[in-house]
């Protein structure tokens, strides 16, 4: 409430949003990195000596607790969310801002948050997180809600949101990377592509890349509050690993409910 009162977004904000365990890490790293190209090397990156989580604030969180730092923050600030967009201040829609948003196939997705639960609640079974999913029980509302409502406002305002899926952006990186760059109004040169820059941004947000790093590996992250290991926000990073861990049968059952949330949308994720 206090965000959607007092929150003044700037046109040249730029707002990352996912539901959580979407791939927001990596989204976070890629943004941060096609922002700051032309002002760090590779090899002396920050991303090399900062977690993600560090380079781009969740604003929910910043609002709440630093405000002055949110206010400090130099433009173009890289700001991400779990909110909802019918939660989102006005102010938002209402501002020139971008909003990058970055969903995944919810039977990854319960599996990933299942994981990361119970790193405090360790006596959680799947089936009680996936019976809480399916009845739209999570930390940023039911997830099909979620997607619907920027799915819905990137059709009504493409110039406003970008809408990316976690298993496209797997498949086709490179491309991918073009398209954020694009979006964000820091389109790649022609000498830039000639220097290999995408494949080099491509290459240092892997998942292989940043979760071998040593600053992912040790210590925490102060995250509202709680005290996440940096490396609880690496775990597989694959596409289709809810096979390793959910019966066919949940599968299917997820797979129903979102397709009828999602009925006559025009958008889908592929049973995999
Ligand atoms: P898994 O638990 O399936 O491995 P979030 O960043 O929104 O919390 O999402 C976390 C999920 O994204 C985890 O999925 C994590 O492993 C994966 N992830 C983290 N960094 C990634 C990267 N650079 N590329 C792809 N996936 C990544």
């Amino acid at each position: 409430m206090a965000l959607q009162d007092h929150f003044k977004p700037r046109p040249s904000d730029l707002i990352l949003v996912t539901p959580p365990k979407s791939g927001t890490t990596w989204l976070k790293a890629l943004l941060f990195a096609i922002m700051n190209r032309t002002k760090y090397t590779f090899a002396q990156h920050p991303l090399l000596t900062r977690n993600p989580h560090e380079c781009v604030p969740f604003l929910e969180i910043l609002f709440r607790d630093q405000i002055s730092d949110l206010e400090a923050i130099p433009p173009p600030r890289l700001l991400a969310t779990h909110l909802p967009y019918s939660i989102l201040p006005t102010s938002v829609a209402d501002c020139g801002c971008r909003l990058v948003y970055l969903c995944r196939d919810p039977k990854d997705v319960v599996v990933s948050l299942w994981h990361f639960a119970r790193k405090d609640r360790p006596d959680m079974g799947l089936s009680e997180a996936f019976e809480l999913f399916c009845d739209g029980v999570s930390l940023s509302g039911p997830i099909w809600d979620h997607i619907l409502e920027y799915w819905r406002e990137s059709l009504r305002r493409s110039e406003k949101v970008l809408f990316l899926k976690y298993e496209e952006m797997m498949a086709e990186p490179v491309g991918n990377v073009r398209r954020l760059a694009e979006f964000v109004g820091r389109p790649f040169s022609e000498e830039e592509e000639k220097d290999g820059v995408v494949e080099e941004i491509v290459q240092l947000c892997r998942f292989e890349k940043l979760s071998s790093m040593e600053v992912n590996k040790k210590g925490a992250y102060e995250l509202g509050g709680l005290t996440l290991p940096r490396e609880s926000f690496f775990r597989k990073g694959k596409v289709g690993d809810w096979a390793n861990h959910m019966s066919r049968e949940m599968g299917e059952k997820l797979d129903r409910i979102v397709q009828e949330k999602m009925a006559g949308s025009g958008l889908s994720f592929q049973a995999s």
